[in-house]
């Protein structure tokens, strides 16, 4: 692997498929965010994003922290002018934002302040018993950056996003669970067997099928119901002019499992 703060494979799933696997990998602080770890977990998604035969990714840090945050240290001595310049920690953010391929997010240990808003940039976040999700910015006398006051009150409510980023608080699996955040807890040792699970049930799917999926999910975020339903529908007919409705279909109908062209 060409990469110094992450671990990247390819692993082989259902069918003709592969899925692609990224876990952070910077253990001497908790998998914290800088410039070099986000450039190479932007680099590694671009080319899963890029190959045809990959139908999904996980994403995942270490049993300790799936990423304790923004590295604090690099942050620490910017001012107003060069963190607007710069756009601090704006880089790459957006490339997961753009990734059209689900992004699960496997998520064991601290899951704070950035490293909460990257997984839950991801589709969907499956936790191990020990995470441990929260906004803890406001004891550092800044404000969550990458999504932390949007998208943890668009995924569990007003009332207790206020409560994570006001406090600083750390809730823990259940608790995420609970709210919404999460899909799926399961005990530490089994977090990865669970997300290759997950990962070779998608692709036993029609990749183009999982990506509309995706896309139109999201739309639910972007737009007012109406359009969203407009979307979704138009998505839905749209996959009818595909060989992979006929498949899928017609193996059900024929009671034999489905063999996806992905066309
Ligand atoms: C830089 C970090 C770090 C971080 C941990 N470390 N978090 N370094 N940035 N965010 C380093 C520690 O300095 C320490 O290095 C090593 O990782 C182990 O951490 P400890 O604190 O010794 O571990 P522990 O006692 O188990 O406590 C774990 C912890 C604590 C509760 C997660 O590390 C912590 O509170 N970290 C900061 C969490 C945080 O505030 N995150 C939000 C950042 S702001 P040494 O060298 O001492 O061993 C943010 C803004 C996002 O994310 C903006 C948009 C992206």
């Amino acid at each position: 692997t060409p990469y110094e703060n992450i671990l990247v494979e390819t692993r082989t799933g259902a069918g003709s498929m592969n899925y692609g696997w990224i876990a952070l990998n910077r253990p001497k602080a908790l998998n914290a965010l800088n410039d070099p770890l986000m450039d190479e977990l932007g680099a590694a998604l671009l080319a899963f994003e890029a190959d045809d035969r990959i139908a999904c990714i996980v994403l995942t840090g270490s049993e300790k922290a799936f990423a304790a945050g923004a590295d604090i240290a690099m942050m620490a001595p910017f001012n107003f002018a060069n963190a607007y310049r710069k756009g601090l920690i704006s880089r790459n953010w957006d490339t997961l934002r753009q990734v059209r391929k689900p992004v699960i997010a496997a998520v064991a240990g601290f899951a704070l302040g950035g490293g909460c808003e990257v997984a839950m940039a991801c589709d969907l976040i499956i936790a191990a018993d020990n995470a441990r999700f929260g906004q803890p910015e406001v004891k550092l006398g800044i404000i969550p950056g990458a999504g932390g006051t949007q998208r943890l009150p668009r995924a569990v409510g007003k009332s207790k996003a206020m409560d994570l980023a006001l406090t600083g608080r750390m809730m823990d699996a259940a608790e995420a669970e609970r709210a919404g955040l999460v899909s799926r807890v399961v005990p530490a040792a089994d977090l990865h067997a669970e997300a290759d699970k997950i990962a070779q049930t998608l692709c036993g799917y029609s990749t183009l099928t999982l990506m509309a999926i995706k896309e139109s999910v999201n739309r639910a975020y972007e737009a007012p119901l109406s359009e969203g339903l407009l979307f979704e529908r138009r998505l839905f007919h749209a996959l009818f002019s595909s060989n992979d409705q006929k498949e899928g279909m017609g193996a059900f109908l024929e009671k034999r499992p489905p063999s996806f062209t992905h066309d």
